[in-house]
């Protein structure tokens, strides 16, 4: 089967047209869409609703579907859940509840559980129910970004070991968001800050949120460093800002991709998408 993709943006991303990705696939199906991730780092699909079974099924295309961190409002499960909405009463979230909270935290650009040993090979973001307007999703490609590197940097980066923590970063946002349970539960890791794409040879940076320190610098050091890379990846011109349709599903690539939530009327409009985050099969086999 050949695919029809329809790029996104002049740097990476691609609708690909003609695919529902509703329907169950076989593995020679799958093959060309694995290949275009892999190109475009990003993948839009538009069809109908996806179901949790669907999104499943998709997911493990790609790898092994992470279990949720215990902090999303259905930690525990497969799910990661970007809504406003509490599930239990079918109502929008005051504007004061932690939940809010945790939605803000997404609007600084991170990569999904960078903050995991496992990190992830990408994420699944589905809509389910989408606002008129706003709360549009960003992404952005490091991949992109270090290749326009000046050539010092690149040197300068190329074997730092980067640590990443989850705490470190909602910190940043309020330092009550946590309990200590769920810091116990993702202690800081490292992971090299250049990636390497083992299908194409692309290098890539991991940072963002969650990426507190240059593994044995100073913090004044590490921040200086980590905050010019997130900032040389995310001109305006290189971001591309999805606006949802329901139906809509995306594909990010957590090795060279990052993303960040942008603002809606959230106390007015509902909003929920479910995310699915996917750890390489790889990983899985060498751990
Ligand atoms: C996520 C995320 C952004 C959004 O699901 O991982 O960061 O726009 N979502 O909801
Ligand atoms: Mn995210």
């Amino acid at each position: 089967m050949s695919l029809e993709v329809r790029p996104l943006h002049d740097l990476f991303g691609a609708e690909v047209v003609g695919v529902d990705a509703t329907r169950p696939m076989t593995a020679e199906e799958f093959a060309p869409i694995m290949d275009a991730f892999e190109t475009y780092s990003v993948l839009l699909f538009r069809g109908p609703v996806m179901t949790d079974a669907q999104q499943i099924a998709l997911s493990e295309h790609f790898g092994v579907v992470q279990v949720a961190f215990k902090a999303n409002q259905t930690g525990g499960s497969m799910f990661s859940r970007q809504s406003n909405i509490n599930f239990e009463t079918n109502e929008i979230f005051p504007a004061d509840h932690h939940r809010m909270t945790f939605l803000k935290a997404n609007m600084l650009w991170h990569s999904d559980s960078s903050y995991m040993d496992c990190g992830s090979l990408c994420s699944i973001l589905a809509s389910r129910e989408v606002p008129p307007s706003g709360g549009n999703t960003e992404v952005v490609s490091t991949r992109a970004a270090y290749e326009r590197l000046p050539h010092d940097l690149k040197n300068r980066i190329e074997d730092l070991t980067v640590v990443h923590s989850l705490s470190y970063a909602r910190d940043k946002m309020d330092m009550s968001i946590l309990t200590d349970e769920q810091r116990d539960a993702a202690p800081p890791v490292k992971h090299p800050l250049v990636q390497v794409n083992p299908a194409n040879g692309k290098k890539s940076m991991l940072i963002g949120a969650h990426a507190a320190f240059i593994d044995g610098w100073s913090e004044e050091d590490s921040r200086d460093l980590l905050d010019e890379l997130v900032e040389h990846s995310t001109p305006q011109e290189s971001i591309y800002s999805h606006a949802w349709q329901n139906g809509d599903a995306i594909v990010w690539d957590n090795r060279c991709i990052l993303h960040r939530a942008t603002p809606f009327e959230s106390t007015k409009y509902r909003r929920h998408l479910e995310r699915t985050t996917i750890t390489d099969r790889s990983w899985v086999a060498a751990a």
